[in-house]
């Protein structure tokens, strides 16, 4: 057990509890069909960042999962904040992890609305996080293509943060087999998606470019910020579809998500790149500055 572990909590349905305690039912669709939603938030000064729009994009979720939710806003955001600081007495340092997973609920076998017998079950984990060090940003960190193409939009659409994750597991699995940190994922036109865990941005001829949206990518946050932060900075942004091609020649790369924030690539494949290259270091910055002060 890491020493997070040990002083982590988990809420089930609003039941607080030690992490190395908690269970759910073995009938829980979230076990036996992957049914399930999921938000990974993080505090930031100890202080809960951004839960407004992971709430958000869990509705959404929600909608696009066909998953109603038993619970309100209101609710969910009480026990998240209960969890949260049930984490702190435990540890009076650690900024906060903070993963919220809701299940369809638990049922007899069978895929229809009649097998599920309960309403949604909330899970809610916090342990502790270390934000990215100085010197993990300077190594930077190493990516492949998958031989995995992105699950299309009309299979399982990508903005969905469903817990049905096979498509990234699978995929990371063929990056670590073959020696990289991680995968990026394109679609059946190799065009660039998102890796696993993050969505992924390139210096092209001194413009940023994005994967759009309409290419089934998740709807990341620290992607929107980062195109606003960008914007802010007087760079050119472009969300526009990037061939595979096209990010082997790019000048600098990188990936953001909600732990890693902006974080350097110092190559794909064979092909190594500049790292941090001077927009990602000033993203990097600006970012963390707008999210200290938010
Ligand atoms: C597939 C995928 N893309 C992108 C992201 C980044 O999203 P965010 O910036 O909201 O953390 C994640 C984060 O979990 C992800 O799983």
């Amino acid at each position: 057990m890491t020493l997070f572990m040990e002083k982590a909590v988990i809420s089930i349905n609003g039941i607080i509890t030690p992490a190395s305690e908690a269970k759910i039912p073995v009938l829980d669709r979230g076990f036996i069909y992957g049914d399930s939603l999921y938000e990974v938030a993080r505090t930031v000064n100890r202080t809960p960042f951004q839960l407004n729009e992971h709430f958000d994009r869990l509705w959404k979720s929600s909608s696009l999962c066909k998953m109603p939710f038993t619970f309100s806003r209101d609710e969910l955001l009480k026990e998240v904040l209960q969890t949260i600081e049930a984490f702190k007495k435990n540890d009076s340092q650690s900024e906060v992890y903070t993963r919220i997973m809701i299940t369809r609920g638990i049922g007899e076998m069978g895929l229809g609305k009649s097998a599920v017998q309960t309403k949604n079950q909330r899970v809610i984990y916090c342990k502790g996080f270390e934000p990215i060090s100085d010197q993990k940003f300077t190594r930077g960190m190493s990516l492949c293509f998958s031989s995995r193409i992105r699950n299309d939009r009309r299979a399982l659409d990508p903005a969905m943060k469903s817990g049905n994750y096979l498509n990234s597991v699978l995929a990371y699995l063929e990056a670590e087999e073959r020696g990289f940190d991680d995968a990026i994922l394109c679609n059946a036109h190799d065009q660039v998606t998102e890796g696993t865990t993050f969505n992924l941005f390139a210096v092209i001829k001194g413009v940023l470019r994005t994967a759009p949206l309409s290419i089934g990518i998740l709807d990341g946050i620290t992607r929107r910020d980062v195109i606003r932060v960008a914007k802010e900075q007087s760079i050119n942004v472009l969300e526009e579809p990037i061939h595979k091609d096209e990010l082997l020649a790019a000048d600098e790369i990188f990936i953001t998500s909600t732990l890693r924030e902006v974080f350097p690539i110092l190559k794909i494949e064979d092909r190594s790149f500049e790292h941090p290259g001077p927009i990602t270091q000033k993203l990097r910055i600006a970012y963390r500055e707008w999210a200290a002060q938010s």
